[in-house]
């Protein structure tokens, strides 16, 4: 090789190099182009997500301002609570639990609608029978094991189990 060759070589690679440059940088040129820089704050649920991520957990309320912020925020507090309607029903709340014991007399309960109810009936009084399926009373379970039944509820499954 010779100093000719040496430096056309160079000169050729030079321009290609300084070509590809070229073309990076129309491409670079063409992709702004094409796809215009995003701006920041183009979305503006971004700005609302960002403040309430930086909302204090608790506030300070004071006199009549307070009393009104608070009891706002109460009702959408209330208003955002699943309603959890009570069914006071019989048949519902029997068929819903005590039915798997007063159905097939387990552990000595006495069946739903036998003369052992009507007996119990006679004994006790209907409040008393009440009383013990809501307090419990040996092999039975308070509320029949489901403490989230109300007194009612439990007084209208009794009065189902009945003759
Ligand atoms: C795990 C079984 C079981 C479940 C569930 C159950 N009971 Fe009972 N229950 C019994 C047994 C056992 C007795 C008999 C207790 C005794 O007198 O020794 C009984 C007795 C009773 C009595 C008679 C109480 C008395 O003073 O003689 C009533 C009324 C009663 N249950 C109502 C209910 C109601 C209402 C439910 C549903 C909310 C229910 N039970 C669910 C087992 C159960």
């Amino acid at each position: 090789m010779d100093v000719n060759s040496d430096s056309a070589f160079l000169r050729q690679f030079s321009i290609v190099i300084a070509g590809f440059m070229a073309l990076t940088l129309a491409l670079i040129f063409l992709a702004r182009f094409v796809v215009p820089e995003p701006e920041n704050d183009a979305n503006p649920s971004q700005a609302v997500l960002a403040e309430q991520r930086v909302v204090p957990v608790g506030a300070v309320r004071s006199g009549d301002e307070g009393a009104a912020a608070l009891a706002e925020a109460q009702a959408m507090a209330a208003a955002a609570a699943p309603v959890q309607e009570v069914v006071v029903d019989g048949p519902t709340v029997y068929g819903g639990l005590c039915m798997s014991c007063h159905d097939a007399g387990v552990a000595g309960a006495p069946i739903k609608g036998s003369d052992q109810m009507a007996e119990r009936l006679a004994a006790k009084g209907l409040d008393m029978l009440v009383q013990n399926a809501i307090n419990g009373i040996n092999a039975m379970p308070a509320r029949g094991g489901n403490p989230a039944l109300t007194d009612e509820q439990i007084r209208v499954a009794v009065e189902f189990m009945l003759p």
